[in-house]
């Protein structure tokens, strides 16, 4: 039986819990599970693909059925050139559900033999983006909920900014050093 290649395809700018969620779901499913992080030249990125890749590497390295890369173009040719079969792509509220199935439905038509198979995260990250991620560290808020631990580090040595936990976050979150080294 031929095994089945996935691609998880977006901009994971930062990459989120959310996205860890869907990679771990993911891989659970698909014989092999291809992270492609898109080269967007129409966007000015906070952390370059590069730095990107590399963080969703370690990330993931504890799957040995995950492998992350980077494209440009077309998902659908990129898709075409792994002999991937299936696009996953995460929907959290109904809010994403209009411009997923727009673009589900439009790469089926660019490309009718690759499927599109959604999943859901875990409802505790249906409210997690990576905008929202990068306005509240912006803004020297706290992500540790939000991110994991490498990319709250990544996103404080960017903005330079300290750490700042709120009430809510668990005792032990609070017991981190108030400044880390930059990552
Ligand atoms: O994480 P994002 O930004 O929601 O990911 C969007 C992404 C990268 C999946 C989408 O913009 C995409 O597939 N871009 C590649 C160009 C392409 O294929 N466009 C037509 C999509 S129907």
């Amino acid at each position: 039986m031929s095994r089945k290649i996935a691609i998880y395809p977006g901009s994971f700018d930062p990459p989120t819990k959310g996205h860890l969620d869907l990679i771990a779901r993911g891989s659970r499913i698909f014989d092999e599970l291809v992270v492609a992080i898109l080269r967007n030249p129409e966007k000015t990125p906070l952390f370059t693909v590069e730095e990107r890749k590399e963080m969703i590497e370690l990330l993931t390295s504890g799957y040995k059925n995950v492998r992350v890369d980077t494209f440009e173009g077309l998902t659908v040719d990129y898709a075409t050139r792994l002999r991937a079969t299936a696009v996953l792509r995460g929907i959290r509220a109904i809010s994403d559900y209009e411009y997923e199935l727009q673009m589900a439905l439009m790469n089926r038509k660019l490309q009718p033999s690759l499927e599109t198979v959604f999943m859901m995260p875990a409802e505790h990250y249906s409210y997690v983006s990576s905008r929202l991620v990068r306005e509240i560290a912006a803004m020297g808020g706290p992500v540790g909920a939000l991110v994991p631990g490498l990319i709250e580090q990544r996103l404080r040595a960017k903005f330079k900014t300290p750490y700042s936990p709120n009430k809510s976050q668990s005792k032990r979150a609070t017991k981190k050093p108030k400044r880390t080294s930059k990552a």
